[in-house]
Protein backbone atom coordinates (compact mmCIF):
# COMPACT_ATOMS: atom_id res chain seq x y z
CA UNK A 1 0.00 0.00 0.00
CA UNK A 2 1.35 3.60 -0.63
CA UNK A 3 0.58 5.98 1.82
CA UNK A 4 -0.63 9.25 0.41
CA UNK A 5 1.11 12.46 2.13
CA UNK A 6 -0.12 15.89 2.05
CA UNK A 7 1.60 18.88 3.38
CA UNK A 8 0.89 21.95 4.71
CA UNK A 9 4.62 23.97 4.82
CA UNK A 10 4.74 27.26 6.24
CA UNK A 11 8.78 28.63 6.02
CA UNK A 12 10.09 31.12 3.29
CA UNK A 13 12.88 29.03 3.49
CA UNK A 14 13.50 26.23 1.50
CA UNK A 15 16.77 25.19 3.28
CA UNK A 16 15.55 26.33 7.17
CA UNK A 17 14.76 24.25 10.12
CA UNK A 18 11.53 23.65 9.14
CA UNK A 19 12.63 21.72 6.11
CA UNK A 20 15.18 19.96 7.78
CA UNK A 21 12.59 18.98 10.24
CA UNK A 22 10.37 17.26 7.12
CA UNK A 23 13.51 15.57 5.51
CA UNK A 24 14.02 13.92 9.44
CA UNK A 25 11.00 12.70 9.41
CA UNK A 26 10.87 11.08 6.06
CA UNK A 27 14.42 9.61 6.81
CA UNK A 28 12.46 7.51 9.36
CA UNK A 29 9.58 6.85 7.22
CA UNK A 30 11.58 5.52 4.41
CA UNK A 31 13.77 3.81 6.53
CA UNK A 32 10.78 1.66 8.04
CA UNK A 33 10.12 0.72 4.03
CA UNK A 34 7.16 2.24 3.84
CA UNK A 35 5.74 3.65 0.36
CA UNK A 36 4.74 7.08 0.21
CA UNK A 37 3.79 9.73 -2.44
CA UNK A 38 4.18 12.97 -1.28
CA UNK A 39 2.73 16.42 -2.24
CA UNK A 40 4.12 19.60 -0.96
CA UNK A 41 1.65 22.73 -0.55
CA UNK A 42 3.83 25.70 -0.05
CA UNK A 43 2.03 28.34 0.81
CA UNK A 44 4.76 30.92 0.33
CA UNK A 45 4.97 30.03 -3.00
CA UNK A 46 0.75 29.20 -3.53
CA UNK A 47 0.07 32.87 -2.25
CA UNK A 48 -3.41 32.25 -1.51
CA UNK A 49 -5.52 35.35 -0.92
CA UNK A 50 -7.34 35.58 2.34
CA UNK A 51 -10.56 34.97 3.73
CA UNK A 52 -12.81 37.99 3.04
CA UNK A 53 -15.67 36.95 4.56
CA UNK A 54 -18.13 37.80 1.67
CA UNK A 55 -20.67 35.41 2.83
CA UNK A 56 -20.73 32.66 -0.34
CA UNK A 57 -19.89 29.92 1.64
CA UNK A 58 -22.65 30.38 4.04
CA UNK A 59 -25.18 30.12 0.98
CA UNK A 60 -23.51 27.99 -1.68
CA UNK A 61 -20.68 25.53 -1.22
CA UNK A 62 -17.41 26.16 -1.82
CA UNK A 63 -15.57 29.62 -2.38
CA UNK A 64 -15.31 32.82 -4.79
CA UNK A 65 -11.95 31.99 -5.07
CA UNK A 66 -9.94 28.95 -7.08
CA UNK A 67 -7.05 29.19 -5.48
CA UNK A 68 -8.02 26.90 -3.15
CA UNK A 69 -8.65 23.54 -5.46
CA UNK A 70 -5.03 22.18 -4.60
CA UNK A 71 -5.90 22.23 -0.79
CA UNK A 72 -8.68 20.68 -1.15
CA UNK A 73 -7.92 18.32 -3.72
CA UNK A 74 -4.55 17.18 -1.42
CA UNK A 75 -7.29 17.07 1.63
CA UNK A 76 -9.74 14.63 -0.29
CA UNK A 77 -6.59 12.23 -0.90
CA UNK A 78 -4.01 12.41 1.72
CA UNK A 79 -3.76 9.48 4.31
CA UNK A 80 -1.76 11.73 6.04
CA UNK A 81 -1.40 15.30 6.45
CA UNK A 82 1.33 16.95 8.50
CA UNK A 83 1.23 20.71 8.76
CA UNK A 84 5.40 22.09 9.13
CA UNK A 85 5.59 25.32 9.85
CA UNK A 86 7.79 28.11 11.77
CA UNK A 87 6.35 29.97 14.62
CA UNK A 88 6.12 33.55 13.53
CA UNK A 89 4.86 36.35 16.30
CA UNK A 90 3.26 33.38 18.58
CA UNK A 91 1.41 31.72 15.73
CA UNK A 92 1.57 30.61 12.04
CA UNK A 93 2.79 32.74 9.23
CA UNK A 94 0.43 34.62 7.17
CA UNK A 95 0.52 32.87 4.52
CA UNK A 96 -0.24 29.66 6.22
CA UNK A 97 -3.52 31.67 8.40
CA UNK A 98 -4.68 32.08 5.50
CA UNK A 99 -4.86 29.07 4.31
CA UNK A 100 -6.66 28.10 7.69
CA UNK A 101 -8.61 31.17 7.55
CA UNK A 102 -9.94 29.53 3.63
CA UNK A 103 -11.29 26.74 5.57
CA UNK A 104 -14.29 28.85 6.71
CA UNK A 105 -15.76 27.44 3.51
CA UNK A 106 -15.49 23.57 5.54
CA UNK A 107 -16.73 25.08 8.85
CA UNK A 108 -19.79 27.16 6.86
CA UNK A 109 -20.30 23.94 4.37
CA UNK A 110 -20.92 22.13 8.15
CA UNK A 111 -22.78 24.52 10.07
CA UNK A 112 -24.97 26.52 7.76
CA UNK A 113 -25.39 23.74 4.73
CA UNK A 114 -25.73 20.67 7.11
CA UNK A 115 -22.65 18.61 5.64
CA UNK A 116 -21.72 16.74 8.55
CA UNK A 117 -18.52 15.90 6.79
CA UNK A 118 -17.21 18.48 4.24
CA UNK A 119 -13.92 16.69 3.85
CA UNK A 120 -14.71 13.14 3.22
CA UNK A 121 -11.72 11.11 3.69
CA UNK A 122 -10.59 11.03 7.02
CA UNK A 123 -6.68 10.82 8.05
CA UNK A 124 -3.95 10.91 10.18
CA UNK A 125 -2.24 14.28 11.33
CA UNK A 126 1.45 15.52 12.39
CA UNK A 127 2.53 19.00 13.60
CA UNK A 128 6.17 20.00 12.98
CA UNK A 129 7.11 23.34 14.50
CA UNK A 130 10.44 25.19 14.16
CA UNK A 131 10.79 28.12 16.87
CA UNK A 132 13.21 30.43 16.95
CA UNK A 133 13.41 31.10 20.86
CA UNK A 134 13.83 28.11 24.15
CA UNK A 135 9.66 29.81 25.08
CA UNK A 136 7.02 27.18 22.91
CA UNK A 137 3.96 29.34 24.04
CA UNK A 138 3.86 30.25 20.36
CA UNK A 139 3.23 26.19 19.69
CA UNK A 140 0.55 26.47 22.34
CA UNK A 141 -1.42 29.03 20.49
CA UNK A 142 -0.47 27.10 16.88
CA UNK A 143 -1.89 23.85 18.48
CA UNK A 144 -5.37 25.48 19.98
CA UNK A 145 -6.34 26.73 16.09
CA UNK A 146 -5.35 23.23 14.38
CA UNK A 147 -7.40 21.75 17.04
CA UNK A 148 -10.45 23.55 15.49
CA UNK A 149 -9.32 22.89 11.86
CA UNK A 150 -8.37 19.37 11.84
CA UNK A 151 -11.88 19.34 13.21
CA UNK A 152 -13.11 20.04 10.10
CA UNK A 153 -10.12 18.69 7.94
CA UNK A 154 -11.37 14.97 9.46
CA UNK A 155 -7.90 14.66 10.78
CA UNK A 156 -6.74 13.40 13.94
CA UNK A 157 -3.74 15.19 15.66
CA UNK A 158 -1.25 11.41 16.26
CA UNK A 159 2.30 13.89 17.08
CA UNK A 160 3.86 17.52 17.72
CA UNK A 161 7.41 17.45 17.06
CA UNK A 162 9.04 20.84 18.18
CA UNK A 163 12.44 22.01 17.13
CA UNK A 164 13.32 25.22 19.76
CA UNK A 165 15.88 27.44 19.77
CA UNK A 166 16.82 27.35 16.47
CA UNK A 167 17.72 31.35 16.47
CA UNK A 168 20.81 29.71 18.84
CA UNK A 169 21.63 26.04 17.70
CA UNK A 170 22.74 24.57 14.53
CA UNK A 171 20.59 22.35 12.98
CA UNK A 172 21.25 18.85 14.99
CA UNK A 173 18.70 15.65 13.77
CA UNK A 174 19.46 13.88 17.12
CA UNK A 175 17.09 16.58 18.65
CA UNK A 176 14.15 15.49 17.00
CA UNK A 177 15.51 12.56 15.41
CA UNK A 178 13.43 10.27 18.45
CA UNK A 179 10.13 12.26 17.89
CA UNK A 180 10.12 11.42 14.75
CA UNK A 181 10.65 8.29 14.59
CA UNK A 182 7.96 8.24 17.22
CA UNK A 183 5.94 10.16 14.87
CA UNK A 184 6.26 7.87 12.23
CA UNK A 185 5.70 5.00 14.06
CA UNK A 186 2.22 6.00 15.44
CA UNK A 187 1.09 7.19 11.71
CA UNK A 188 2.04 3.45 10.55
CA UNK A 189 0.08 2.04 13.49
CA UNK A 190 -2.82 4.16 13.10
CA UNK A 191 -3.32 3.57 9.41
CA UNK A 192 -3.06 0.31 9.83
CA UNK A 193 -5.66 0.01 12.51
CA UNK A 194 -8.23 2.57 10.66
CA UNK A 195 -11.36 0.38 9.53
C1 LIG B 1 8.69 37.37 11.41
C2 LIG B 1 9.25 36.38 12.42
C3 LIG B 1 8.58 36.17 13.62
C4 LIG B 1 9.07 35.24 14.54
N1 LIG B 1 8.39 35.04 15.72
C5 LIG B 1 8.83 34.11 16.60
C6 LIG B 1 8.11 33.85 17.81
O1 LIG B 1 7.09 34.45 18.10
N2 LIG B 1 8.61 32.90 18.65
C7 LIG B 1 9.73 32.19 18.37
O2 LIG B 1 10.13 31.33 19.16
N3 LIG B 1 10.45 32.41 17.22
C8 LIG B 1 10.01 33.34 16.33
N4 LIG B 1 10.70 33.56 15.15
C9 LIG B 1 11.88 32.71 14.85
C10 LIG B 1 11.51 31.53 13.91
O3 LIG B 1 10.47 30.76 14.45
C11 LIG B 1 12.73 30.62 13.70
O4 LIG B 1 13.80 31.36 13.15
C12 LIG B 1 12.43 29.42 12.81
O5 LIG B 1 13.52 28.53 12.84
C13 LIG B 1 12.19 29.81 11.36
O6 LIG B 1 11.86 28.67 10.61
P1 LIG B 1 12.68 28.24 9.27
O7 LIG B 1 14.07 27.99 9.73
O8 LIG B 1 11.99 27.07 8.73
O9 LIG B 1 12.59 29.42 8.35
C14 LIG B 1 10.26 34.50 14.25
C15 LIG B 1 10.93 34.74 13.02
C16 LIG B 1 10.44 35.65 12.11
C17 LIG B 1 11.18 35.88 10.81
Amino acid sequence: MTTEIFILFGSPRDRGYTARMLECFFSCWDGAGIKKRTVIFNAYRAGIKPCIHCGHCKKVRGCIYDDFIPVEQGLNKADLLIVASPVYGMGFPAPLKAVFDRTQQYFEAKFSLGIEKPVQKHKAALFFAACGSNNTGGVTVMKKQLALEFGLLNAALLSTVVLRNTDKVIFDESLISAGMKNAARRVRRYLRDMP
